[in-house]
């Protein structure tokens, strides 16, 4: 039995399919802060498997414990989190209770009911203005904002728990930029207001909820002039997991990029989403969003080599598929 946290969140509810897919069973911890109770109701309904859920907080260490020990519960996939970076800017120890606090109780939880394998998901954002690329996971750490801070001081904190107990496995997983939702259609991104990131703003400008997108710079130095990411289809990183967990039978602690190794521009992603859709999207040209960077971009050679996972969908395919979820639920689960 493996615990997902945050398990009906957007990258939460893939994982949970491609564990029970796989022939895992699965409990959820959620608090339902950013998420809704029918992704999870959904999940099940793709698989045709149940899975098992528990509307709670992963700061409450006790009832963790009580799931850990209830459902026999062998690993942990540890998703919960605030990831808002401009949210953490203005509430920083909000972020910091949540994510880093925690995840603090969800080990102390995870070591009294002696579970001691956990996959947790880190960022990309940990590495801050790249200094060479791609992103290697030797690169140095220098996150520029709190959401940042906190997924690195966990990090680091995972691996002092290893160093002082060294039959942990943990697995950390710097993922790049996940985007795409399923291809059923069922679950994908829902993000409660103005979405964060440029592939929901597409969607949504698309869809005709937003008339058109603001495109965060062209002076880029970029064969575009607009900023390139490393964009991963969800369902790629989903099935990463399962690669990780595999990879964990041994004790120990390593950390990895989950990102394709290829970059595409916002410019780029606007014509790819255009052609999967079918819809114009318009756009304007703004202002740089403080704290960005030119370009994101992963090595994924560590991943490829050790867990033999790498990603298999292109940008249109992700386009396709986000579009897919979109048309078939234009206001995500709140309809439901
Ligand atoms: P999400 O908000 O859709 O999912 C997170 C889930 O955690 C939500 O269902 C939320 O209700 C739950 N949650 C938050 N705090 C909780 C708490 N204290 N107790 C219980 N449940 C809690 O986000 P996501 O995009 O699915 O991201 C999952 C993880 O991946 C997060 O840790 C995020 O920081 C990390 N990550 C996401 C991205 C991205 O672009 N989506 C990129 C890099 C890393
Ligand atoms: C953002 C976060 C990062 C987080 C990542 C994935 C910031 C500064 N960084 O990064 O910490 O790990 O999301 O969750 O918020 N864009 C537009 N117009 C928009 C929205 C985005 O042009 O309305 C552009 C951005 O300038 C960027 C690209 O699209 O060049 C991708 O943006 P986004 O989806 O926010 O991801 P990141 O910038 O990689």
């Amino acid at each position: 039995m493996i615990l997902l946290t945050g398990g009906a969140g957007y990258i939460g509810t893939h994982v949970c399919i491609a564990l029970l897919d796989a022939g895992f069973d699965v409990v959820v911890i959620d608090n339902l802060c950013n998420s809704n109770r029918a992704a999870l109701e959904r999940v099940e309904a793709i698989c045709g498997r149940p899975l098992a859920f528990c509307c709670d907080d992963i700061r409450n260490e006790d009832a963790i414990y009580h799931v850990l020990r209830t459902y026999g519960v062998t690993a942990v996939i540890h998703l919960a989190g605030l990831k808002a970076v401009g949210d953490s800017n203005v509430h920083p120890m909000t972020y910091y209770d949540n994510n880093v606090v925690g995840t603090m109780r969800l080990v102390s939880a995870m070591k009294r009911a002696d579970v001691k394998t956990l996959v947790f998901s880190s960022s990309a954002t940990v590495y801050g203005a790249p200094a060479y690329l791609p992103l290697d996971e030797r690169h140095p750490l220098a996150p520029t904002n709190p959401y940042g801070r906190t997924k690195l001081f966990i990090e680091e904190m995972l691996k002092d728990l290893h160093r002082s107990e060294d039959d942990w496995r943990i697995g950390i997983l710097r993922y790049f930029n996940p985007a795409g939702a399923h291809e059923s259609g069922l679950i994908g991104e829902d993000p409660i207001g103005v979405p964060n990131n440029l592939v929901p703003l597409v969607a949504q400008v698309a869809i005709g909820k937003r008339a058109k997108l603001r495109i965060w710079g062209d002076d880029y130095d970029t064969p575009d002039g607009t900023g390139i990411r490393d964009f991963i289809h969800v369902v790629d990183l989903a099935a990463g997991h399962l690669s990780v967990l595999r990879h964990l039978e041994q004790p120990g602690v390593f950390t990895v990029n989950l990102g394709t190794g290829s970059g595409s521009s916002v410019l780029e992603v606007v014509r790819a989403f255009e052609a999967a859709s079918g819809r114009s999207i318009p756009y304007e040209i703004a202002e740089r969003r403080t704290g960005d960077v030119a370009i994101c971009c992963a090595d994924p050679t560590f991943a490829q080599r050790t867990l033999d996972w790498k990603s298999a969908r292109s940008l249109a395919q992700m386009c396709a598929d986000h579009w897919h979820w979109q048309l078939m639920n234009p206001d995500g689960y709140r309809h439901v």
